[in-house]
């Protein structure tokens, strides 16, 4: 598996890592990168369903994992792949998580790849300290947020993790920033507003884009179809653009990387 360039997704619970992390690994792909995407999310694994894979009831076999190909350049690889019965919980512990993680990372026919996209649950939990255990040392972390002040007290703890594992971070994204009234075309900003740039900067970080509320974003995920190349135009569409275009700057200029070693809260 070569491999310089793995970035993980991290932020509070339903904030939109998924959708952001399925998006660019599509975008990317579609760009002509070959793109690795680990679902790092164990007990409820949604990327094969966002992207319309069925399950194949892969069996961890002795040769390793073959990873699920939605398109050209696009290598997926999820629990949900294993499991025949979607509605089958897993209720697995730390160590069989542990060890899970490492197999999906390791015995994975990735081939080689130009990023590798890892889609973490959220919260600092097993699959967060064991996917950066096992990645440790060529990794940055692209933090996700909303404008919503518990969003973002989730993302300094996020950040704080990725300190103390020295993985640099990339950047903030705030997703559902605000809403089109679909009478007036007015903004709506449900979840607050004006929350992610200070974030950013008090962490000392870039604030790679600000992703609004798109109704089209969710159906698209529920068809199973990705919506950064179904509704291209759209200004959720291209401020992912503008995100995946920024990160991968960063990413390419790792100098400009944000190692902390120490965050100070202005507040
Ligand atoms: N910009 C957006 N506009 C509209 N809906 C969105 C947007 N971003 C995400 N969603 C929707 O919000 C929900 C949560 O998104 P997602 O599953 O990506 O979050 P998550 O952070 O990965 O959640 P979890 O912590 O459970 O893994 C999904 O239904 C998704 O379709
Ligand atoms: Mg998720």
């Amino acid at each position: 598996m070569e491999m310089q360039k793995i970035i993980f997704i991290a932020g509070k619970g339903g904030v939109g890592k998924t959708t952001i992390a399925v998006n660019l690994a599509v975008l990317w792909a579609h760009q002509g990168w070959k793109v690795g995407l680990l679902d790092a999310n164990i007990h409820s694994p949604a990327i094969p369903r966002m992207l319309g894979i069925h399950p194949q009831g892969i069996v961890g076999l002795v040769e390793g994992i073959e990873p699920a190909s939605p398109m050209k350049g696009l290598k997926v690889v999820s629990m949900a792949l294993f499991i025949q019965n979607q509605e089958t919980p897993i209720a697995w512990r730390g160590p069989i998580k542990q060890g899970v993680i490492k197999q999906l990372i390791a015995d994975s026919h990735w081939g080689d790849l130009d990023y590798l996209i890892v889609d973490l649950p959220a919260g600092t939990g097993d699959e967060a300290m064991s996917a950066v255990h096992f990645l440790k040392g060529t990794a940055g972390a692209l933090l996700v947020t909303t404008p919503q002040a518990l969003a973002l007290r989730e993302v300094r703890r996020t950040a704080t993790f990725f300190l103390q594992h020295h993985v640099p971070l990339i950047g903030l994204v705030e997703n559902m920033a605000e809403f089109s009234c679909p009478h007036c075309d007015g903004p709506l900003t449900p979840f607050g507003e004006g929350t992610g740039q200070p974030t950013a900067e008090n962490l000392s970080i870039p604030l790679l884009g600000r992703i609004p509320f798109n109704p089209q974003v969710t159906l698209c995920a529920d068809m199973g179809k990705p919506f950064v190349t179904s509704f291209p135009p759209s200004s959720a569409a291209a401020t992912l653009r503008e995100v995946g275009q920024q990160c991968q700057d960063l990413i390419n200029e790792r100098m400009r990387f944000t190692l902390l070693t120490q965050i100070v809260y202005k507040d």
